[in-house]
């Protein structure tokens, strides 16, 4: 079946661009009954909900159904934030078409699971602070920064060498930080950074990313800067908050140089990304 083929990759080493596309277009099936289904048990007044096409970090082994999202990054003064679009009334959506010419369109709709379409932080219209703020206590080194501080290039410097004694040194040097945060720096929603020399290849379509799809190549030279890449941390099995070089145990499972989720041994891979496709559920009604 398509979809376990996309989650059990075969055992080649090589990563599986092509066939997380596959897996894609089967779900397109299974998705346009899946939203008609959820339109007609919820709240006629949801908006954003339905079948949705995104771009993800790809899950490769355990039972999560699908990758998690990535978020675009911007740079501005050498601080990272999120990219977050402008509302589109006629969608209900905060979107942005086409993002990098890639085709694809970068939506709020892509945040619309595990409970987090009820938060304000999505709330199309609501303004938010953007900006990837620190939130220590997975990774030694951000015991550094000041919690809800903004996160900078220059934290990374060592990101070509950096390890935690969790898999290999050098692949990546992650960060746990909020996002949406309201003024005072509540409400935000969990988000995982990571800075690589794999990011800076995929960007350049070098090596085995030149197999990357067109318009996933074109979205992830958009979406990433200076080697940084930044997705939602929550599990699309059942909404756990998962880590990147964060779990001892995740070696058993062969997740110790990937993202890993210690609820059910879910893993992703963070230098995999794959178009991918969901039901993404209605977002109630709430004051803006
Ligand atoms: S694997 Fe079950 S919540 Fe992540």
């Amino acid at each position: 079946m398509p979809l376990d083929e996309d989650k059990y990759p075969a055992e080649t080493g090589r990563r599986r661009f092509v066939s997380g596309v596959v897996g894609s277009a089967a779900l397109s099936s299974v998705g346009v009954g899946g939203a008609a289904a959820i339109d007609a048990v919820t709240d006629a007044a949801g908006e954003g909900g339905g079948t949705t096409n995104f771009v993800a970090v790809e899950n490769t082994a355990g039972p999560a159904p699908r990758g998690m999202p990535i978020i675009p990054v911007e740079i501005t003064d050498g601080e990272l934030s999120g990219l977050w679009p402008e509302y589109d009334p006629s969608q209900g959506v905060a979107v942005a078409p086409d993002l990098g010419g890639s085709g694809i369109d970068y939506s709020s709709a892509w945040f619309q699971y595990c409970g987090i379409q009820s938060d304000a932080a999505i709330y199309p219209q609501a303004e938010r602070n953007n900006s990837f703020l620190s939130s220590p206590g997975s990774f030694d080194w951000q015991g550094d920064t000041e919690k809800g501080a903004p996160l900078t290039v220059d934290m990374f410097d060592d990101y070509e060498e950096w390890g935690n004694g969790i898999g290999r040194a050098g692949i990546g040097k992650p960060a746990s930080v909020s996002w949406r945060t309201t003024d005072d720096g509540s409400g935000g929603v969990p988000v995982q950074v990571v800075r690589s020399v794999e990011v800076e290849k995929m960007a350049n379509g070098e090596g085995e990313y030149g197999d990357l799809p067109g318009n996933v190549q074109s979205f992830i030279s958009e979406a990433t800067s200076q080697g940084f890449i930044a997705w939602l941390n929550k599990c699309t099995h059942f909404c756990c908050v998962p880590g990147f070089k964060t779990q001892e145990g995740s070696a058993n499972f062969g997740g110790e140089n990937a993202i890993y989720c210690q609820c059910h041994q879910s893993v992703y891979d963070p230098f995999s990304p794959v178009q991918s496709q969901f039901v993404s559920l209605p977002r109630p009604p709430q004051e803006g």
